[in-house]
C-alpha cells in the first residue's frame, strides 16, 4: 500500500522516500547498460522503469518537464498526467531518468536517476528552451553574485561571500566547446576549474553543499537538469540562477517566438517558488555526489539523495534490492 503525497508542512519526507521508488527503478534498469555503448537503450530502459516507478505511487501529478513532447514520447512525456486525472494536479513533476546518457554508455562518472516535484503551479515552465546558462553556489552566496558580471567580479563577489580566497575557489564546469573562453577566464581569475564531461545536476548540487569541494557551477547545459538543479537547491537553502541561452538554430527560433528573454537571469524564487520541493536522485554510476549501483549475485545496492522541503530532512538512503 502507498501513501497518497500531499503538497503542505509534513509531507516532504513521506514524498521523498515514497518518490525515492522510481529514481531507484530507473538506476536500477539503466545498470545493466553501463559501458555498453548503446545509450538509447539505456535511455529507454531507465525512462520504462521510472514510468512504472511513478505508476506503483499513488501519486496526484502531472508532468511539467519530461522527455519531451506527448506526440513524440510514448512515456514520460510534458504534460502526461499520474493519478486521477480528473481536478488539477497536486504536483508538478520533472524528471530526467538517465542524466548523463552519452556517459554513461561510456563506462563514465556522474550518471544518475533523478525526479522532483513541487506542488502545481509553484515552478517555471521552461518550455520550448532545451539550454539554459547556469550559477550555482552556497548559501552563503545568495543574493551576493552577480550574474551578469565579468568571471573575475563574479568569483571576487564568491570570495567575498564565502570568505575564501579566489585562489581556493573552485567552479565545476562542464567540458564543452562553448566553455572554452570560461574556463580561460576562470583559471585568468585566479581559481580552479574541475571539469567535467557532462554532469551539470551533480555539479550544482555539489556547488550547493558547502565543504563539498565545489564552490560554484558555471556554464551552459539542460534547461530540465537546470530546473531540477534549482528545485533541489530551493530546498538546500543555496543559490542557483538561470538565464535562457538556446545552443541550436531550432531551438533559439522557438525561444523566440515564445518571447522569451535571452537576456534576462532568473532568481530562483522565480523559477521555484516554493520551499515545499520533493527530490530524489539515485547514482548509476559512481560519481562526486552520489555512488552507483552495486550488483551481486543476490542483490543490488543503490545510493539515493532524498530532499523533502527546506524545513524536513535531507537524508542519504543505502538500499539492498534482492534481484528477482
Ligand atoms: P544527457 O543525459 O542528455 O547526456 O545529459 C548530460 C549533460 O551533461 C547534462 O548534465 C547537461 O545539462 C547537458 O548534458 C548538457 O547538454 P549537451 O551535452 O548537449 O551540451
Amino acid at each position: 500500500m502507498t501513501e497518497q503525497c500531499k503538497p503542505g508542512t509534513g509531507s516532504g519526507t513521506i514524498g521523498a522516500y515514497e518518490l525515492r521508488r522510481a529514481t531507484e527503478a530507473a538506476a536500477r534498469a539503466a545498470y545493466a547498460w553501463i559501458g555498453r555503448g548503446d545509450k538509447a537503450l539505456a535511455d529507454d530502459a531507465a525512462v520504462s522503469a521510472m514510468q512504472a516507478g511513478l505508476d506503483s505511487l499513488n501519486l496526484d501529478g502531472r508532468m511539467l518537464v519530461g522527455e519531451g513532447p506527448a506526440d513524440e514520447i510514448g512515456m514520460l512525456y510534458h504534460g502526461q498526467r499520474f493519478g486521477s486525472g480528473t481536478a488539477e494536479p497536486a504536483w508538478d513533476l520533472v524528471v530526467d531518468p538517465l542524466e548523463g546518457t552519452s556517459f554513461l554508455a561510456k563506462g563514465m562518472t556522474n550518471a544518475m536517476a533523478v525526479v522532483a516535484m513541487a506542488p502545481h503551479g509553484s515552478l517555471f515552465d521552461p518550455a520550448p528552451a532545451r539550454y539554459m546558462e547556469k550559477l550555482a553556489a552556497p548559501p552563503a552566496a545568495k543574493g551576493k553574485i552577480d550574474p551578469q558580471a565579468p568571471v573575475a567580479e563574479r568569483l571576487r563577489q564568491l570570495s567575498g561571500a564565502l570568505n575564501k580566497p579566489v585562489e581556493d575557489i573552485t567552479v565545476y564546469v562542464i567540458e564543452k566547446p562553448r566553455h572554452k573562453a570560461l574556463v580561460q577566464a576562470i583559471h585568468a581569475a585566479g581559481a580552479r576549474v574541475a571539469l567535467y564531461p557532462a554532469g551539470d545536476v551533480a555539479g550544482a548540487l555539489m556547488a550547493a553543499i558547502p565543504g563539498s569541494g565545489i564552490d560554484a557551477l558555471m556554464g551552459t547545459g539542460g534547461t530540465p537538469e537546470g530546473l531540477l538543479s534549482a528545485m533541489a537547491i530551493r530546498a538546500m537553502g543555496g543559490e542557483f540562477l538561470g538565464r535562457i541561452d538556446p545552443q541550436l538554430a531550432t531551438e533559439a527560433a522557438a525561444v523566440q517566438a515564445a518571447g522569451m528573454d535571452l537576456g534576462r537571469w532568473y532568481l530562483l524564487s522565480e523559477m521555484v517558488r516554493t520551499d515545499d520541493v520533493v527530490f530524489c536522485a539515485t547514482g548509476i554510476t559512481t560519481g562526486l555526489l552520489l555512488d552507483g549501483v552495486e550488483r551481486t549475485r543476490e542483490s543490488e545496492k543503490t545510493q539515493t539523495l532524498m530532499i523533502g522541503g527546506a524545513a524536513g530532512p535531507r537524508q542519504m538512503l543505502t538500499s539492498w534490492h534482492h534481484r528477482a
